[in-house]
């Protein structure tokens, strides 16, 4: 009855805009039914309403940039992903900005983050109604609101159309030996990857493109020899080409340096190919909004011996910088990389076994709602050592990685985050132990390929890797949190092959919560689900090790 209706609707509306001879292509994809209908018909409002209209009021500041060169990407959920150029520097703050699309519809420019390769910054606009409506999408425009507000509007009607994130170069850095380039849309199944000879490294365009062959393609990631740089001048942007006919250079935002990039390095790190790393042990976790929970993550690991963290993050919107900030004044160290492209977990994993190998030995993979430990050779020491990491790993020459298996936690009867810390506050848990494990990774030993799936990485022939049992290590996964919690961590999936637990589809995957819909909505009884087996092994641990003897309070709460 209902959709016959909104039927009918659409039809007298598609009538009336046929009549009224309006050119407008409707994408059934894009455009969705609720959208037409109640964004129908237009009004025209005056220009300088609808000028104005979707921009927030903000102060006016003087920026004094006329033109900003920018490229410009569409990511799902009408995000559009506005990268300021090398060459064209802001000179003023970041919140001066807004994006003017091609119907001059406008609406804020966001400040997203500084992409990693380049020092470029990059903004969120989200994609106005009307510009929705008409294909092809071409890029916006990003101005100054001031420019905007004196209708001094830039030109653009004849821009390029506006790059899908599915196929697109999105990142590159150089290594000593080659340049490491992650892409979009070209290795899509799981395990199926196009062999390198169907591709070419692109450095710039036009006549003074150099090409270099691809010597590994597998998921997101591919390799290619530097160019010849006498050759090149300046910085230079770097594709992919397909090999056959037509030649189509992929779509690009990343930028090819010839020097590998140290910003990782602090001065204190001065180890180069030759020497060996600085850091025994580093761990590194896609993060989103994680802020509340890393001080004890990063605590306690950094007492068990993990000597640095490397955060990717995910466009989180909580005060994770501050946190950051706070954490590295107090010794910690944490680098944080902005990496918000979508479904790309593994491809960071791989940026971090290429990027931290001239600092780390090790690598763990893990996330920041686990914590690693011994249940039996820790459960006597007094205090943490950080050796206690380190001495896990099974001593001789051939190891190159060790994995390690996952209990998951439930809510334990919490209805809010527990405020003492997840390793107090969750323990009761489903007693078989998951497929899932985490690894610890000897970066050497990573395979040119940098290929892994789900926090395992393909080593070299000449290693090999070793499964730890459940009594020398295990991951205590505090899975399925207090309601709040968990609510707002699975509105976002990070993996490749991991499905949106809101998607109806593949219903039996691993990665569902058994008993739980495809609603953000709290089932009955989540506070006592996955309940199955008393786990305070790690509770007691770090009471010992993190409480105090003054207060009731751990050295990780505020
Ligand atoms: C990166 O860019 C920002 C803003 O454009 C600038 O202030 C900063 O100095 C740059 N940093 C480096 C290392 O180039
Ligand atoms: C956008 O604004 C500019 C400058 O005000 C004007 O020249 C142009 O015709 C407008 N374009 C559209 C599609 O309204
Ligand atoms: C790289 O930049 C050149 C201009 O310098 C341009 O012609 C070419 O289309 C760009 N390539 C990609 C993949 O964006
Ligand atoms: C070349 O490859 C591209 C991308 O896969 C494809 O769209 C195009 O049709 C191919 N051209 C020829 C001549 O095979
Ligand atoms: C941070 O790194 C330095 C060496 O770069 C190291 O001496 C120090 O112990 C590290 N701090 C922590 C808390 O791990
Ligand atoms: C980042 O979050 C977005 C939005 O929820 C999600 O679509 C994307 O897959 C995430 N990407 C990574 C690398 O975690």
């Amino acid at each position: 009855m209902h959709r016959r209706l909104s039927a009918a609707v659409l039809f007298s509306l598609a009538a009336l805009f046929l009549f009224a001879c309006f050119s407008l292509h409707l994408s059934r994809s894009s455009i969705s039914h609720s959208d037409l209908v109640s964004h129908y018909p237009i009004p025209s409002p005056a220009a300088d309403h609808h000028l104005i209209s979707e921009l927030q009021p903000l102060p006016l500041r003087h920026v004094t940039t006329s033109s900003i060169s920018s490229v410009a990407v569409l990511l799902p959920a009408w995000e559009v992903l506005v990268i300021v150029s090398p060459e064209t520097p802001l000179s003023g703050g970041l919140d001066g900005y807004a994006c003017v699309f091609k119907d001059n519809s406008t609406s804020d420019a966001r400040f997203a983050g500084i992409l990693p390769s380049m020092n470029r910054t990059a903004f969120y606009c989200t994609m106005p109604r009307r510009a929705k409506r008409r294909r092809p999408f071409l890029q916006p425009a990003l101005s100054t609101r001031s420019r905007i507000i004196s209708k001094d509007l830039p030109e653009t009607t004849a821009g390029p159309e506006l790059i899908r994130w599915t196929l697109l170069v999105y990142e590159s850095f150089s290594t000593e030996t080659d340049v490491v380039l992650f892409a979009k849309g070209l290795n899509n199944r799981p395990g199926v990857n196009r062999p390198p000879s169907e591709f070419r490294c692109v450095f710039g365009g036009g006549d003074n493109a150099v090409r270099t062959a691809v010597t590994s393609s597998f998921q997101e990631v591919f390799r290619c020899p530097h160019p010849d740089s006498t050759a090149l001048n300046g910085p230079v942007n770097v594709s992919l080409e397909i090999v056959n006919k037509t030649n189509l250079v992929v779509p690009s935002v990343a930028y090819y340096t010839a020097t590998p990039k140290r910003r990782w390095i602090s001065s204190s790190d001065n180890a180069g190919p030759t020497q060996s790393p600085s850091h025994e042990l580093c761990a590194c976790t896609m993060v989103y909004n994680v802020a509340k929970v890393l001080r004890e993550w990063v605590t306690y690991h950094s007492q068990i011996g993990v000597d640095r963290f490397f955060l990717y993050d995910n466009d989180s919107d909580d005060d994770l910088e501050e946190v950051v900030r706070q954490l590295n004044r107090e010794g910690f160290n944490i680098t944080t990389t902005f990496w918000i492209w979508p479904k790309t977990q593994e491809a960071g994993f791989s940026h971090a076994a290429v990027y931290g190998k001239a600092l780390c030995k090790w690598m763990m993979y893990i996330d920041v709602d686990e914590f690693v430990f011994a249940p039996n050779a820790w459960s006597e020491a007094l205090a943490p050592d950080r050796h206690m990491l380190k001495s896990l790993i099974p001593k001789g020459p051939d190891i190159g990685q060790v994995s390690i298996q996952c209990n998951e936690f439930g809510p334990s009867n919490q209805r809010t985050h527990p405020l003492e810390g997840v390793t107090l506050g969750y323990t009761c848990r489903r007693r078989l132990l998951r497929l899932r494990h985490k690894s610890i990774v000897l970066l050497e030993a990573v395979e040119h390929s940098l290929l892994n799936v789900i926090h395992h990485f393909e080593i070299k022939k000449e290693f090999r890797s070793m499964q730890l049992s459940t009594e020398d290590a295990i991951v205590n996964h505090y899975k399925y949190q207090a309601w709040p919690e968990f609510r707002t961590k699975f509105r976002r999936r990070v993996s490749a092959y991991v499905v949106d637990w809101t998607d109806a589809l593949n219903p039996m995957s691993n990665d569902r919560a058994p008993g739980l819909g495809f609603q953000p909505v709290e089932p009955k009884g989540w506070a006592d689900m996955f309940c199955e087996v008393r786990d305070d092994r790690l509770k007691m641990l770090t009471k010992k090790w993190f409480g105090s003897s003054t207060s009731s309070k751990m050295v990780w709460q505020s």
